[in-house]
């Protein structure tokens, strides 16, 4: 049952191009419109909505942080992601205009359970995005969009984390399309980005070798960071929680711009130190600002070990190690650049002997708050 593989999260790595591609199915028809028919939320109730929160916890809550990136940008509606355990205890302002967008793999989550309760209770309209048929969460709430991931069986989230942005940014698509705002041209041309994402994560896999030999030619560092910007600061977050669960090591993700105000103090020789670096292609002066950030580290000794997009030539004078993944718009970066970053947790937990699909002190799901 685990497909040939070692482990049961080696073979949801390998899963990942059918998870995203499961959850991208049937949701759009040939002309390029989404067609989230399933919802069954009154299209009046989603247009007039003017705040979206998104509670998640852990994994699942990072993926949420990069969909609101993509959200705020094709619907203009404010977004905010919060813990669910957080989200109760601050007397947070939710109306009947507000939509809860709750993401739990399981969605038997505890903490997310409460929240969602909690936000109908204030009248707020919820949606859950979940991946498992007729669990808690999304009994309770008024819309589900479900992540076709297929079971998931390790208790680090790997194709669920995938899938749940695939499937927040169809939701996010579908309130543009409904709000008929600016972006209804673009939505064509970003499903059809979406639709080549599959193969592009397959092209990563096909590639693993270079980041499993690193991952197991550095099982004995104490600390890892990991630095990203724009949608790859949540994808650096989740770079280090996937390093902290399988293989107990001290690991961090910060905002690259976050450096100089603190983090860089750090930096000493020898350091590990990950950048996501976003597309050279893409607006703005990212690019050159992360390039300037890895320059940084590596000026103070850091090992440099960088996540770039192909051809981009400019990361190489500073790098200690380059993966490539394939082109693709920033917004749907983050499908391609996560992958390695799960393969080197593995490949470092599994030379270290540890079981990575049974991680010590963590359970599947967290049915306690
Ligand atoms: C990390 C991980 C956890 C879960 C979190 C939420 O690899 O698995 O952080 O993401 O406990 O779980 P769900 O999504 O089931 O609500």
């Amino acid at each position: 049952e685990k497909g040939g593989f070692p482990s049961f999260m080696e073979k949801e790595i390998h899963d990942q191009p059918d998870a995203v591609l499961q959850t991208l199915l049937g949701r759009s028809d040939i002309h390029g419109r989404l067609t989230l028919d399933e919802l069954r939320v009154d299209p009046e109730l989603l247009k007039n909505v003017n705040k979206i929160i998104v509670l998640a916890c852990g994994t699942s809550a990072y993926a949420g942080q990069v969909a609101k990136y993509a959200i705020e940008h094709w619907c203009r509606i404010p977004t905010e992601v919060e813990l669910s355990h957080e989200f109760r205890y601050r007397d947070p302002i939710v109306d009947e205009n507000t939509l809860i967008v709750s993401i739990s793999q399981s969605g038997e989550t505890m903490d997310t359970l409460m929240a969602v309760r909690y936000a109908k209770e204030q009248g707020a309209k919820t949606v859950s995005i979940c991946n498992t048929n007729g669990s808690t969460i999304p009994r309770e709430s008024d819309a589900v969009l479900y992540t076709h991931a297929g079971p998931e069986i390790a208790v680090a989230s790997t194709k669920a984390f995938l899938a749940q942005i695939t499937a927040a940014y169809l939701l996010g698509l579908y309130l543009a399309q409904l709000r008929g705002n600016k972006f209804q041209g673009e939505i064509k041309d970003i499903l059809a980005d979406l639709g080549k994402i599959p193969a592009k994560i397959q092209h990563i896999l096909d590639n693993e070798a270079q980041i499993k030999e690193l991952g197991r030619s550095m099982a004995d560092a104490k600390s890892v960071l990991f630095l990203g910007r724009h949608v790859g600061f949540p994808v650096a977050m989740e770079g280090a929680l996937k390093l902290k669960e399988l293989a107990y090591i001290h690991a961090e993700g910060f905002a690259a711009g976050e450096l100089k105000h603190g983090p860089i103090a750090l930096i000493e020789e020898g350091q590990p130190v990950f950048v996501v670096v976003p597309s050279p292609r893409g607006r703005d002066s990212l690019h050159s600002k992360v390039v300037s950030n890895i320059q940084e580290v590596r000026a103070r000794g850091a090992r440099t070990i960088v996540i770039a997009e192909e051809g981009d030539e400019a990361v190489k004078a500073y790098a200690e190690h380059v993966f490539y993944i394939p082109e693709t718009p920033t917004l749907l970066a983050p499908l391609l650049a996560t992958v390695p970053l799960q393969i080197f947790a593995l490949a470092l937990a599994s030379a270290k002997g540890y079981d990575v699909d049974q991680p010590r002190n963590l359970a599947k799901s967290v049915t306690v708050e």
